[in-house]
């Protein structure tokens, strides 16, 4: 199982539409995916049509130490796709994030193991430094930045990127977790304005070669499938987000290719 993390420190420059992006792909490749959501505003759980049980999230994992087999026993069948489970996050996890937890960085980690999925994605909430992003850290074995053309995203990628080498230097629970990729999310492929060029030439500078090609395009049928609880490939119009998201995750994730009867 491989299992990668999503990351930025700044909120809304697309780590969860990144993440339902990726899982969506996988998907369609056969490709059995498990989505933790860690994010307390629990958008994804929303986006992916999980209308979990009260006290049936990812908090139950992260609160307490017996967490064998909890992911399979906790993760719900999305409505987008077959292959799609998901863990789910919900508002009580904010209080975890301030209350400290001994071995609690672990406890992720060690649920994941034995879950029935082939790639799980961790869609991490912003917080530098605290609980819940050190969960996702020690449990993954790779990660990936998500960023809009803008300096909000590329301060995110900055703070995101320096927690990740503290964490690295500091930890010793997962010195092996490896950066594989800078995604640019909602570029503006019609028109690319002065600023989101000038955006892209600062990331390629701190970031060099792991900013990722094809950019996901800006479309307004994004936000409409978010709206609608569903997955924006079902849409005409949807159609570039998705060859976008196709093309990274060959790069990403070569080991699964596309399949000839990709819709
Ligand atoms: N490619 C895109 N085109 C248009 N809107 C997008 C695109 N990607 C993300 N968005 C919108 O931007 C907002 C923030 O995205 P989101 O993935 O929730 O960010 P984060 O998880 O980092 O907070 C959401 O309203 C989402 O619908
Ligand atoms: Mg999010």
């Amino acid at each position: 199982m491989l299992i990668t993390a999503v990351a930025s420190e700044k909120g809304g420059i697309g780590k969860t539409t990144c993440t339902l992006g990726f899982a969506a792909e996988l998907a369609r490749r056969g490709v059995r995916v498990g989505i933790v959501d860690l994010d307390p505003r629990a958008t994804a759980t929303t986006w992916l049509g999980i209308d979990a049980p009260p006290g049936e999230h990812i908090g139950a994992i992260l609160g307490q130490d017996d967490v064998d087999g909890a992911a399979s026993d906790l993760a719900l069948t999305s409505t987008w796709h077959e292959n799609i489970t998901v863990i789910p996050g919900s508002r009580d996890l904010a209080a975890l994030e301030s209350a400290p937890q001994e071995y609690g960085d672990l406890r992720l980690r060690r649920a994941l193991q034995g879950w029935d999925r082939d790639v799980v994605l961790i869609d991490s909430p912003n917080r530098q430094g605290g609980y819940l992003i050190r969960s996702a850290l020690t449990a993954a074995a790779q990660i990936i930045y998500a960023t809009t053309p803008d300096e909000d995203g590329r301060s995110g990628v900055e703070w995101a990127r320096s927690n990740v080498a503290r964490f690295k230097q500091l930890s010793p629970l997962n010195p092996d977790l490896r950066e594989v990729g800078v995604i640019l999310t909602r570029w503006p492929d019609t028109i690319p304005t002065r600023d989101a060029l000038g955006a892209l030439e600062a990331l390629e500078q701190d970031n060099g070669d792991l900013v990722l090609r094809p950019f996901i395009p800006e479309r307004v049928v994004v936000r409409s499938a978010r709206a609608g609880e569903v997955w924006w490939g079902d849409y005409a119009r949807g159609q570039v987000v998705v060859d976008a998201f196709a093309g990274l995750t060959d790069t990403l994730w070569p080991q699964y290719p596309r399949k000839d009867d990709h819709r």
